[in-house]
């Protein structure tokens, strides 16, 4: 199994990153090929809002390091992906791939009930963990609703994208400290435990 860690934190070697790895060390001790992209190492832009990708689907016409990574995402088995909470929403580096996964949907209508149709290219059934860190313990002292909303949010993307099977992991409570992850060794364990499961058919 070849799996994928993609991580958005501008923050070298902090709490996302160390789960994202985490989650790849355990994928590899059962035998899975692994490489880690960190967002804030390449050379990215946002969505143009060309619509170019509609004429050729699946192809985004900017020439940056995301229009290859959105390439090599097609070819692994599974993708984990993970964020800081910015602002009770995903990091910028985060929602500029969102973003840019745009160039494999397509939308239309069921000609007969009128109905809103979306038709994804990208290859279907893909394994997906996202992982989520936050400062804000749970529950949160403020505005749970949004925390509601970004659920909600995150939740269309593996189902636009035609995941096989997906999953969520949370760090809460990381406060500003960029070693509350590595210094938790029973978050580091269910994020190593998590990867291994990608390993297993259920
Ligand atoms: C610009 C900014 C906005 C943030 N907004 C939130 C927020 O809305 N809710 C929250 O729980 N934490 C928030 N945080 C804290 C981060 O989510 C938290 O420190 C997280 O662990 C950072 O991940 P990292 O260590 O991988 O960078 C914010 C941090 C920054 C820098």
């Amino acid at each position: 199994m070849k799996v994928i860690g993609i991580n958005a934190s501008p923050r070298k070697g902090a709490n996302t990153q160390t789960l994202v790895e985490a989650v790849l060390n355990g994928a590899e001790e059962r035998g899975a090929e692994t490489r880690l992209v960190n967002l804030r190492e390449q050379k990215i832009n946002g969505c143009l809002g060309c619509e170019g990708c509609k004429k050729h689907l699946g192809q985004c016409v900017q020439k940056d390091d995301l229009t290859l990574l959105l390439q090599e995402m097609t070819t692994y088995d599974a993708i984990v992906v993970g964020t800081p909470v910015y602002w009770y929403h995903v990091a910028a580096q985060f929602k500029m791939l969102v973003d840019r996964l745009y160039c494999f949907l397509e939308f239309g209508e069921n000609p007969d009930t009128g109905e809103q149709t979306i038709k994804s290219e990208f290859p279907r059934g893909k394994k997906m963990i996202f992982i989520i860190s936050r400062g804000d313990p749970e529950p949160p002292a403020l505005f749970p609703q949004f925390y509601d909303h970004l659920q909600e949010w995150l939740n269309l993307i593996p189902l636009s994208l035609g995941a096989g099977r997906f999953e969520f992991f949370h760090q809460f409570g990381a406060g500003i400290d960029r070693k509350a992850a590595r210094n938790d060794p029973e978050l580091l364990r269910k994020a190593k435990a998590t990867g291994a499961g990608l390993l297993s058919s259920t």
